[in-house]
This record gives C-alpha cells, structure tokens and sequence, in this order.
C-alpha cells in the first residue's frame, strides 16, 4: 500500500491546469453509448480506475469499445436489448455509481448476471437499489444487502412510482434505467434535487424523460441514438486545487474547463460565504486566489450538491478562524469510507478540535502540525490531506493512496507542477 508525505508548499500555488473529466458523466456516457442504436464517441473519458471497470463490463457483454487515444471511447452500441451474457461476474472495483447504476441497468436483461467489487464497495449499502427494483419486479440477490449482488434476467418489470427517503443519484439512476426495461411509466421523486446526468444524458441519446429538479419520469421500450459526448473536467477533482489554492499564501490558480453543474458546485457556494476569492469565467475557467477563511454553518440545503466535497471542505474549515459546522450530512457515513469518522480521526492527529455528529461534524479552526493519516482506502480522504500538508507544521504522512486513481489518475504529478510538495 503506497503512501504520500505532504509538507508545507514552498511557494505560492501557481499555473493554469485541467483536471481529468467528470466521473459521474464517463460511467454515464458509457452505459448509454453502450445500450444505443449506433456508434457513439465519448472525449474527455475519465482514464481512473472506476470508470475504466465500467467500460470493460460493458466488453465483457459483448459491447465493443475503442480507444484510439487516452480519453477518447468509440462505442458500437448493441440496442438497447442487445447485450449479451458475460461469462463471469463484473468487478465494479471501487466503485458505487457503477454498481448502483448497473444493478438497475442489469435488472431488465434476459440473462443473470452477478455485479462484484472490493472490499470498500462490498461494505457499502446496496439494499437502497435492490428495494425499489425489487417492487418493480426484479430479482436480486445479495449478502444481506451488500454485494455480491446476484441479478436474476427474464423478469418482467413494471414502472413504479417512487419516493426515495435518500437524496441519491445512484438510487434515481438505478431505477430509472430499470424503467428502460419497464412496461408503463416509471417516476423517481427525491427529498433534495440531486445530479441529473442521467436524466440529461438520456435526453442526450434521444430517449424522452420528464425530468423536474427533484422528480424524473420515464415510459419504458424505448430506444436510444448513439450520441458524441465531451465529458467536461471534474468539479470533484478540481475542488481540491480549489481548496489548495486558497488555504497557501499568495497562490493564484487557474482551472479550466470544469462542469459547473448547479446540482455539483454547493462548494463554491459555502467557500463564498466563507470568504474565498475565486472568479468564473463564461468558459467554465476557474480562477482562484488566496484567501482567508472565516468559520460558519453549512446551509443544509448545500448538502446535496456538494455530497463528495466534505473531505476538502473539512481541511478548508480546520484552517480558517473559528468553527465550521455540518449537519444534515449522514450519506458521508457509507461513502467509500465512513467520511465523518474518517476525517474526524485525521483532522485530530493533526492537532484540531473536531466534534463528530451522527450527521456532521464540528471543528474548531486552528494550525495544522504534522501527523500520521490512515486514508481508509479513500480516494478524496487521501487527496484532501494532500491539501492539508502543504499548511501543515510538520509532515503529513498518507498512507494507503492507491485509490487516488479511481478518480484522479495523476493528481500527484499535477499537484506537484503546482508547487505542491508531495512525496
Ligand atoms: C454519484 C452520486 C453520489 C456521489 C458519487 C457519484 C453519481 O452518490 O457521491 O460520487 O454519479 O450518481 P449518491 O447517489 O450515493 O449520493
């Protein structure tokens, strides 16, 4: 298991970057070229771990994809029913949205099929997708609502209406893309709006969807037409130069081209209250300056929208004046690690005063010394106290970062160009 030692940045940060694209849009992309009437061509492919695991299922059920060029996917869509049975079982790696989505995908096929991963996804919850499929008449077995998940095919599956009590945009995908397969009219309604990929990407390929922030709806037995996709940067993956660019002294920063999705960006709005300097151009560039950081209470209603960037805001919050407080925040418990606890045990090794909630935390910002870090496996556990050595006293040691590359391939080399210090 490999780890980084992070120490404070020398320099300012500086330069004009491009974080790799959009995790949530490659899986996305993928599924649907694959399931389309055409060839269809993806740019900006995320080359991470995740979704690369997503596109070698789709090989597995005889879908044939090129990549001519890092980035870059041809997929020869097989229609809509034209998958076949895989040999094996699919390994989903990591990754949540690929087996939460392909479960609801897999629901409405001929054959079985069996969707496996690695220890961290074989921990996370999987009883939130095989509920609702469950009432729209699959059959899906699991190791007490974990994987392997065991999808049984030539089940007959009928729309449903469903309100889910989790505000997921797995749990809509994987509902909706079992309403693909569905006789009559499937609809989702959420407690908070939640990412609309693939609500949007749907309509991208052709397929009508009624979608509304908060509720989506769709008729089954239709079809879809291949579709050309440019994947924009990762927010996600940005979101951590952001929070760096901020924190080091005198830094100044430019990203391009990053997806800038309202239902993705709630940090940008909590670091504006919090007193951060960044501008957003027309083309989707970021711009980001040092600031300082003044402690305050996330509005709940951000939650949602920027689910996968506590790790980062929890490193932004134990450097700024006075105390940040999150609530409303209980899904960070079943990401790839128990994001709550995780960063709980980090930020205190490294000398801040944190308060763990059932839902949130509370931290008390204050100097960050050096310390010893266990990442849990997670990829934005370790990228996050990457940002955090480089205001650190002392060194900050990483351990277990291999999984940086499920989402971020490169993010050290990048770092570094920077002016990271990261080893
Ligand atoms: C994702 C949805 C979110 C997010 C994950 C990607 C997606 O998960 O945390 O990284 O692509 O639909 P939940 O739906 O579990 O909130």
């Amino acid at each position: 298991m490999g780890d980084w030692v992070a120490s404070a940045a020398p320099v300012p940060l500086a330069g004009d970057i491009t974080v790799p694209g959009d995790k949530s849009v490659s899986h996305r992309a993928v599924m649907l070229a694959a399931l389309a009437d055409g060839t269809s061509r993806i740019e900006g492919f995320l080359e991470g771990a995740d979704t690369r695991a997503t596109a070698a299922i789709f090989a597995a059920m005889g879908v044939r994809i090129e990549s001519p060029a890092p980035g870059v996917r041809i997929v020869h869509g097989v229609g809509i029913d034209g998958l076949r049975e895989p040999a094996a079982p699919l390994d989903c790696g990591n990754a949540g949205t690929g087996m939460r989505l392909l479960a609801g995908l897999l629901a409405g096929q001929r054959f079985d099929s069996t969707l496996v991963g690695d220890a961290s996804l074989t921990r996370r919850p999987m009883r939130r997708v095989i509920e609702p499929l469950a009432r729209m008449g699959a059959a899906i077995d699991s190791d007490d609502g974990h994987a392997p998940l065991r999808i049984r095919g030539g089940r007959h599956l009928h729309g449903i209406e469903y309100a889910s009590p989790v505000a997921s945009a797995q749990v809509k995908s994987a509902v909706l893309l079992a309403g693909l397969y569905a006789q009559g009219e499937t609809v989702v309604r959420e407690p908070q709006p939640t990412r609309d990929y693939t609500e949007a990407m749907l309509q991208a390929f052709g397929y009508a969807v009624d979608a509304r922030p908060g509720v989506a709806a769709l008729r089954g037995g239709g079809r879809l037409r291949a579709a050309d996709v440019v994947v924009p940067a990762d927010f996600s993956s940005a979101a951590f130069f952001i929070v760096a660019a901020t924190l080091v002294p005198g830094s100044e920063l430019v990203l391009r081209g990053v997806g800038l999705d309202a239902r993705r960006t709630g940090l940008l709005r909590v670091l504006e209250l919090m007193g951060a300097r960044f501008e957003v151009a027309p083309t989707r560039d970021i711009l980001v300056r040092s600031a300082t950081l003044q402690g305050i209470e996330v509005p709940v209603d951000c939650v949602a929208d920027m689910i996968d960037e506590f790790p980062i805001l929890c490193v932004a919050a134990a450097c700024a004046r006075g105390r940040t407080v999150i609530r409303g925040a209980a899904e960070l418990r079943v990401k790839e690690s128990d994001r709550i606890a995780t960063m709980a045990e980090g930020l205190r090794a490294l000398g801040i005063v944190v308060e763990e909630t059932p839902d949130g935390l509370a931290i008390e910002g204050g100097r960050l010394r050096g310390g010893e870090i266990d990442s849990r496996g997670d990829h934005r556990i370790a990228m996050a106290f990457a940002v955090a050595g480089q205001v650190a006293e002392g060194e900050v040691r990483i351990r277990d970062v291999e999984n940086v590359g499920t989402s971020f391939p490169g993010f050290e080399e990048l770092a570094r160009a920077t002016g990271f210090n990261l080893v």
